[in-house]
């Protein structure tokens, strides 16, 4: 059995070869590639390459070579298929199964794409050559396009009395058409109607590349129809999981940190002919979280740029509000609002790029930042009103999932709050943060925290607990010796405190055997010291030590489910699925 190649690609794609590495090994940048100490060798001076642009790692010692599958084969010594789904998982992908469903999808699959080629190739002719698209042409050159731009977004146009159906219907069954996207069915009349008929069509792409769906719109003035309208929800286009442009925006996370997120089409377009290129557009719908996911993977910071109108703020508001839930420590959501009454799109043509970058970078403003003003915004001197902003914000702070940037965002909110009301005695009553101290502190935190997984923190925080608290851990050693870690790195010095704990009675930090630098990581990144208060007693420290093991068996438990569960589809045996029945009930019971 083999796995399609899109399937592969798809991970190839999400997933970048230093991503992928890092979790074992640790990498430094050097120019355009990252190295570090080889993981097939036991060596001083770093000798293995990662190259994110070519899609592989290289080590001079041992001559090993190869992309992400060949690595997690070779280091956890996997087999294709478990690399393939170890990898899936982690670009966030459905498990591949080869189950009689996934060989009708991918079938379908096979239709769909190169229905959706045809039809992107066709209409983008017509709009190059043929003459009824003339009005077409008119429009996009009044709006600053010309045919590179247009060939470049393989832009089409549905002139009038075009009917592609006519020319497919032999190749398809009309059951897949009716289903396609592409048509309106008349029910009455038993006819397919063009569903972008007269209108300028945008495609939109997967990530890998292939068209999945359109943005159409109207370019009569005055039109009494919707100005733009989009391709339904179909097997293979979901508004929520996909983003205009990212399939070529994502080819500059190899160079870029940051990618702009604007609302229209028009405006990826106008930004990208002016020379920035790392923008996308969410589809006529609001922003979610499977869109910050998916642009995660690829970017850090995402700039969230939307229309400096009544809606675009709202609209802004509602998508922070919503995003700093899950927020994590290693990324960034920056706004940007451009001049009443611009959208990307005009800004950056009426001022180019180097303006825009300039406004960019003295207007933006963090997640926290905007949150703060629009609830101020609505904000009187009076008591009363003071209350429910602080109130209102201490909501936002505590509906905050990660640890630490709860802590960090509520600092932020008191400590401007404090500066607003500098004489009244509300201040002194109310707070009792030592705030501008911690706050620089965890800013700088907050910045190089960004170079570990999620994981590999949890990991930290783990070890910190324990490296401070040997004693007490001594004492509970059946609390700790079976847990597992992720990071090779982690999972070493964790032994080395093991073997020791348990041969000497008095532990101290001195003894054991830790490269300096690991321990220095340790101490400084690990989240938890910083929701530690200056005594917590026994008790507290073991409880949060048991919700971290907690933590890390579930992650474990999860990559064990997602083994047995492609293994019992391909054996169905009763045996692996107990097995799964059993794991579920533990994760639950953790
Ligand atoms: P805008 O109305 O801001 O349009 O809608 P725009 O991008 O500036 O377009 P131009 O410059 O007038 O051509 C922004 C986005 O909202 C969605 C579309 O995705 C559009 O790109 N939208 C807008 C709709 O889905 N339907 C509409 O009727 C209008
Ligand atoms: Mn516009």
């Amino acid at each position: 059995m083999k796995y399609p190649k899109e399937y592969l690609d798809e991970i190839k794609t999400r997933l970048k070869v230093s991503n992928v590495v890092s979790r074992s090994v640790t990498l430094k940048k050097r120019g355009k590639e990252f190295v570090g100490l080889s993981p097939f060798k036991n060596e001083k001076t770093p000798s293995f390459t990662v190259n994110d642009d070519k899609g592989f790692y290289h080590c001079f010692s041992t001559s090993e070579h190869g992309n992400i599958f060949d690595f997690v084969m070779k280091t956890q010594n996997f087999k294709f298929g478990e690399a393939v789904k170890y990898l899936a998982n982690l670009a966030g992908m459905r498990p591949y199964t080869f189950s009689q469903e996934d060989q009708i999808r991918e079938n379908k699959w096979k239709n769909y794409s190169s229905l959706y080629s045809d039809y992107v190739s066709f209409y983008h002719e017509e709009i190059l050559k043929n003459q009824e698209a003339n009005v077409a042409r008119e429009y996009l050159k009044l709006r600053k396009l010309n045919s590179q731009d247009v060939k470049r977004f393989k832009i089409g146009y549905i002139k009038k009395n075009s009917n592609f159906y006519d020319k497919i219907k032999d190749k398809y069954d009309d059951k897949f058409l009716k289903e396609c996207g592409l048509f309106f069915y008349d029910e009455k009349r038993k006819n397919f109607i063009e569903r972008f008929r007269e209108r300028i069509i945008f495609p939109i792409n997967s990530l890998t590349g292939y068209p999945i769906g359109f943005g159409g719109r109207v370019i009569q003035k005055n039109s009494k129809l919707a100005k733009y309208i989009n391709s339904p929800e179909t097997e293979f286009f979901k508004k929520g999981n996909n983003l205009y442009n990212l399939d070529k925006a994502r080819k500059l996370s190899n160079s870029l940190n940051e990618i702009f997120l604007v609302e229209g089409y028009m405006d990826v377009i106008g930004m990208v002919k002016n020379g920035i290129e790392n923008c996308v557009a969410n589809l006529g719908t609001a922003l979610t979280n499977k869109q910050i996911i998916i642009l995660n993977q690829f970017f850090d910071e995402i700039i969230i740029c939307f229309d400096s109108d009544e809606s675009g703020y709202k609209a802004a508001y509602r998508a922070a509000e919503n995003l700093i839930k899950e927020l994590k420590p290693e990324k960034q959501i920056t706004f940007l609002f451009l001049p009443e009454g611009e959208d990307p799109d005009s800004y950056v043509n009426e001022n180019g790029k180097e303006m825009f970058l300039e406004y960019f970078s003295k207007n933006k403003i963090s997640i926290h930042e905007f949150i703060f003003r629009y609830y101020k915004k609505q904000t009187t001197n009076s008591p009363s009103s003071l209350a429910i902003f602080e109130k209102n914000l201490r909501k936002v702070a505590k509906n905050i999932d990660d640890e630490f940037i709860k802590k960090y965002v509520l600092e932020y909110f008191l400590e401007n709050i404090s500066e607003l009301t500098p004489h009244s005695s509300y201040k002194n009553k109310n707070f009792s943060f030592k705030h501008t101290k911690s706050l620089k502190s965890t800013q700088k935190y907050f910045i190089e925290t960004k170079s570990f997984s999620q994981i590999e923190l949890k990991e930290f925080s783990f070890l910190y607990l324990i490296l401070n608290n040997l004693d007490l851990m001594k004492k509970n050693i059946s609390m700790i010796e079976n847990v597992k870690l992720f990071s090779q790195e982690n999972e070493i010095i964790f032994e080395e405190i093991l073997n020791k704990l348990k041969l000497e009675s008095n532990l101290v930090k001195e003894h054991l055997n830790i490269d300096e630098q690991l321990f220095d990581k340790i101490l400084r990144f690990s989240p938890i010291k910083h929701i530690l208060k200056n005594k917590n007693n026994e008790e507290e420290i073991l409880k949060l030590l048991d919700e971290i093991i907690k933590d890390l068996k579930n992650y474990e438990l999860e990559l064990r489910i997602q083994d047995l569960e492609s293994k019992f589809s391909k054996d169905f045996s009763e045996t692996t699925f107990n097995e799964i029945k059993e794991l579920k009930k533990s994760q639950k019971f953790n």
